[in-house]
């Protein structure tokens, strides 16, 4: 069975990597990090442009958002757009910066009225200062919340945030502000855009593709791993349940021998 964390990384970042329901005695993943995959392929079966496709994919997040609180997760982390996304067609990449800026606009107040705490990683400085604006606005409204912590990763990229924090840490170091012998996982953690975060627990990946595609990379060193084959515009709170009775199928080792 699913059990608790025993290294001391994990230990400090993971909340013991989920928590035991009182009623049901199943754990819970504390932290569930989702590649939201397939929108393209969603539209195009159905004959529709694939900005179609993107508009189905923001309402299935409005209902992820809910089953995650009505299903006891505390950190959801939605991986929305990625470094390499940029590489896509300049007109789907502006549908999908507009469709941001409308999801921001239009569900903030609904997110803070939910107990929503949001949060976005990844490199910001790479869009605009008007949507870099929302994004803050969206921290500041729904900062201190505690339902649920709601991170959507954008223009994030995972060898994009560890060469990031590499290189702020030689400047740290370079500045006298860090020992670099004091240099451990934990320290290097801190670096991270994900420093406030615990490690996911649970990393879901739908439209049935097997990988990663560059999505946090260091923190999914023991996360446990569903791939769906359900496209993400169809995602429901019937899946999501489904991956979580997986999840406490599971049982997590973390290097230590089967007992
Ligand atoms: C995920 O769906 C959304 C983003 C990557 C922005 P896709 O747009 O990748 O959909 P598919 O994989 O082409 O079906
Ligand atoms: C990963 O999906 C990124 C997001 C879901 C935001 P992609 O569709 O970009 O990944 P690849 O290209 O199939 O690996
Ligand atoms: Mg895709």
């Amino acid at each position: 069975m699913n059990r608790a964390v025993p290294s001391e990384r994990a230990a400090v970042t993971s909340d013991a990597g989920g928590k035991r329901s009182k009623t049901s005695g199943s754990v819970t993943p504390c932290h569930v990090a989702i590649i939201m995959d397939g929108n393209g392929r969603w539209a195009k079966s159905r004959g529709m442009p694939r900005v179609a496709g993107h508009h189905s994919g923001a309402k299935a997040v409005r209902r992820c958002v809910e089953a995650a609180i009505d299903q006891g997760v505390e950190w959801l982390t939605l991986f929305a757009f990625s470094s390499e996304n940029w590489r896509r067609p300049e007109g789907e990449v502006m549908e999908l910066t507009s469709l941001l800026k409308q999801y921001l606009r239009s569900e903030v107040a609904e997110l803070a009225k939910q107990g929503v705490c949001f949060r976005v990683i990844g490199d910001r400085a790479r869009f605009s200062p008007e949507l870099r604006a929302e994004f803050d606005r969206a921290e500041r409204e729904t900062a201190g919340n505690r339902r649920l912590n709601l991170t959507v990763a954008l223009s994030y990229g995972g060898r994009d945030e560890i060469v990031k924090a590499a290189r702020a840490m030689a400047h740290a170091v370079q500045a006298g502000t860090l020992d670099a012998e004091a240099v451990d996982e934990q320290a290097f953690g801190k670096f991270l855009w994900t420093a406030a975060m615990p490690d996911p627990d649970l990393l879901i990946r739908t439209s049935g593709e097997r990988r990663l595609s560059n999505f946090l990379l260091w923190q999914c060193a023991y996360a446990e791993l569903i791939f769906m084959d359900v496209l993400w515009p169809d995602f429901d709170a019937t899946h999501l349940a489904a991956a979580l009775a997986d999840f406490a199928r599971r049982d997590r080792r973390y290097g230590a021998s089967v007992g």
